[in-house]
């Protein structure tokens, strides 16, 4: 089947992952993929449907890809992941030219759909959201020049956060057996990936029989050829003192941690059933610290969530610059079809989610920067990922998370060096 191919993906790293499993599957097929939609034979696009935002996108991008199949019929076009599984036979409804309509719990039998429409003419609409997640398919050779790669751990979410879709599109929680998980790890590791991040909606919750996530990480951790392991996202309720102690014991592990608070009080946590007070949350932050003093937080925040008056904003705000967070994905709540908060009475109004919006941006930008400035005259440890878009420089992380750009005479893709800081943004560190 030697068709070409293009996979747009919109939204978190979980669709990353899964639109490379899709790109694996479609390469140990023959298909090859290309950057440009127009030359395709075959396009998908990953949606992502958490925010108002994200969704618009996905249906505007898809109206796009859609005047391509009026062009060339044989076009296959497929949406899938998030938006998919939501709307369901809707979007062939409101779409006709759409192929293929696919959730994210479906993507192992994706290579029996393609068969379905290339031989048998067939659209396919699948969103049975009760299937376990199955290993990707090994691509040798697909992650030769990546130098860190995403490992999919727990599927799904059993939280039910009030104003979240995830439960609704991604289904129940369920953990990958351990020895998959491994196996995976080893081929991206004989391919030369150097950093493996564990994903997983509830990450820290994965259990398999005796396994736990304290296992699972340790087990990772001790492979041969591995330098670095993150892991995302964790949720307060779940973070354990024994996941904790892992950033002072696992010496591969990175010292940051993201974990969203949402909001900073109790009523609207309370509201938005997160389970965790203000309190725990800061108590949690100084924990981690005294684990590993060095340890970078990162966090999700909601403004204008129902019912959240200005004394509930100003509780957000005494929270972040009581933490001091290292960087902050800040969002104005939407309503999400089918959830609690969508019911919810006491709107806020556009106009106050932009203003708040922007109050805490402001806030959080000047501590990303006074962060970052306290790490200059300082050595940092940076895994090299590539060359830099500025011209002649090298680009890569650091342990926390924070991008640094710095100059280099001999190419060191994939290895660990230590970088002298001496300027930087609140978007990166140079040196
Ligand atoms: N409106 C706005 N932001 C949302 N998020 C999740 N649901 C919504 C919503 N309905 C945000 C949360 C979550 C991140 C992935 O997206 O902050 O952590
Ligand atoms: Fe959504 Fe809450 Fe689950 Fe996160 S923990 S995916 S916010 S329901």
């Amino acid at each position: 089947m030697s068709r070409s191919f293009y996979i747009k993906t919109m939204g978190c790293q979980m669709n990353e992952y899964d639109s490379d499993c899709l790109a694996r599957s479609l390469i140990t097929k023959g298909c090859i993929p290309v950057n440009d939609p127009a030359i395709a034979d075959i396009i998908l696009i990953n949606t992502c449907a958490v925010r108002a935002k994200p969704e618009q996108k996905a249906v505007s991008f898809l109206g796009r890809m859609a005047a391509f199949k009026n062009k060339r019929p044989d076009l296959i076009l497929g949406i899938v992941g998030c938006i998919a599984q939501q709307e369901g036979s809707r979007l062939i409804k409101r779409f006709p030219m759409l192929d293929l309509v696919m959730g994210p719990r479906q993507l192992e039998k994706f290579p029996e759909f393609l068969e379905k429409i290339i031989y048998d003419g067939k659209k396919i609409v699948a969103t049975d959201l009760n299937s376990l997640p199955a290993s990707p398919i090994h691509c040798k050779g697909y992650f030769r020049d990546k130098v860190s790669a995403f490992i999919s751990v727990t599927e799904g979410c059993n939280n039910f956060c009030s104003y979240c879709i995830v439960p609704y599109v991604r289904g129940r929680e369920v953990s990958r057996p351990p020895a998959d998980i491994i196996a995976e790890a080893s081929n991206l590791i004989a391919d030369g990936v150097k950093e493996i991040t564990l994903l997983g909606q509830n990450v820290i919750s994965y259990h398999w029989n005796d396994c736990n996530f304290v296992s699972l990480l340790n087990e990772i951790a001790g492979l041969d050829g591995l330098l670095r392991i993150r892991f995302t996202t964790s949720h307060p309720k779940h973070l354990s003192k024994d996941v904790i102690q892992c950033f002072a014991s696992i010496d591969k592990l990175c010292s940051h941690i993201h974990l969203p608070f949402q909001a900073g009080s109790d009523a609207i946590l309370k509201s938005m059933r997160r389970g965790y007070s203000r309190d725990q949350y800061i108590i949690l932050s100084e924990k981690l610290r005294e684990a590993d003093h060095d340890i970078a937080i990162t966090s999700d925040v909601m403004v204008g969530f129902p019912g959240e008056s200005e004394a509930d904003f100003e509780q957000t705000l005494d929270l972040i610059r009581k933490v001091r967070f290292d960087n902050l994905f800040s969002f104005k709540y939407s309503d999400r079809k089918g959830t609690l908060a969508a019911k919810m009475q006491n709107k806020v109004s556009e106009s106050l989610k932009i203003h708040r919006l922007e109050v805490l941006q402001k806030i959080q930008r000047q501590i990303t920067l006074e962060k970052n400035q306290d790490l200059i005259g300082r050595h940092v440890q940076v895994l090299v990922e590539g060359q830099s878009k500025k011209g002649g420089q090298l680009t890569g992380r650091t342990s926390t998370n924070k991008i640094v750009n710095f100059i280099s005479n001999n190419k060191k893709i994939g290895e660990l060096v230590n970088v002298l800081i001496d300027s930087c943004t609140s978007n990166s560190l140079s040196g």
